[in-house]
């Protein structure tokens, strides 16, 4: 099974994808992710992406784009996949849509988590982050056991550099500019599902899996 997840910044995709990858067996991955594991190694790719996103902008196509479609080549991804934060661009859903096709396969479900814009701003402030695994909390709403430690791998949260409030605002603005027309892209190839991001995170995961089958 193949899946996109579609969605502002914030709006619970890294946390549904995560679900999702759990449940069906297969990879979560998450372009963000991918970068920050680059940028606490001190790669090159690390150094070029973290420019961009500290300002809130995107990591150019050219450098995004290679690096997913290389991911999606390997030995885990045969049985499908969960991907959380690609694409994010017309040209990269495009790229994706041909990769697949040269393969003869095609996405299976776009799920397109919907939150306002109101209740995004309010979330960002409190999440904490695991740059080591990637797991993610927030202060009210989804609390790890320990304030300010991983449940999962034991190493200490992060607020996200650019989960400042005016970083926020510049993700949101660029989300609504080349993100939010995937949205359509993906209706016209017939497989949009839109689920209420503004519920409480188990509920949106019944959603999900109702879309997806048990
Ligand atoms: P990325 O890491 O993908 O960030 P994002 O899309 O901005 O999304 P987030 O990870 O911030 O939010 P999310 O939807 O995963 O929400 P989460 O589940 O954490 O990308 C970061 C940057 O990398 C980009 O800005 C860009 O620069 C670059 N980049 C990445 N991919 C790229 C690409 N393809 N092309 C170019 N550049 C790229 O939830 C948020 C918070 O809310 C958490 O605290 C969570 O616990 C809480 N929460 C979740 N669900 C609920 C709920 N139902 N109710 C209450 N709280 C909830
Ligand atoms: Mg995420």
């Amino acid at each position: 099974m193949k899946i996109i997840m579609l969605g502002a910044p914030g709006a619970g995709k890294g946390t549904q994808a995560k679900r999702i990858a759990e449940k069906y067996g297969i990879p979560h991955i998450s372009t963000g992710d991918i970068f920050r594991a680059n940028i606490k190694g001190g790669t090159e790719l690390g150094m070029k992406a973290k420019a961009f996103m500290d300002q809130g902008q995107l990591v150019p196509d050219e450098i995004t784009i290679g690096m997913l479609l290389d991911r999606i080549h390997e030995a885990d991804c045969v049985n499908g996949y969960v991907l959380d934060g690609f694409p994010r661009t017309i040209p990269q859903a495009e790229s994706l849509t041909k990769a697949l096709a040269e393969m003869g396969e095609a996405i299976d479900y776009a799920i397109n988590v919907d939150v306002p814009d109101s209740a995004i701003v309010s979330r960002m402030g409190g999440r904490r982050a695991c740059v080591n695994c990637g797991a993610t909390y927030h202060v009210e709403f989804n609390a790890p056991k320990q304030e300010g430690v991983c449940d999962v791998c034991g190493e200490k949260l992060i607020l996200r550099e650019d989960d400042k409030p005016e970083t926020v605002q510049n993700r949101l603005t660029v989300y609504h500019e080349q993100t939010q027309p995937l949205i359509d892209y993906y209706q016209k190839a017939g497989v949009l599902a839109e689920v209420d991001g503004t519920q409480d995170m188990d509920q949106v995961f019944t959603d999900i899996v109702s879309v997806l089958g048990a």
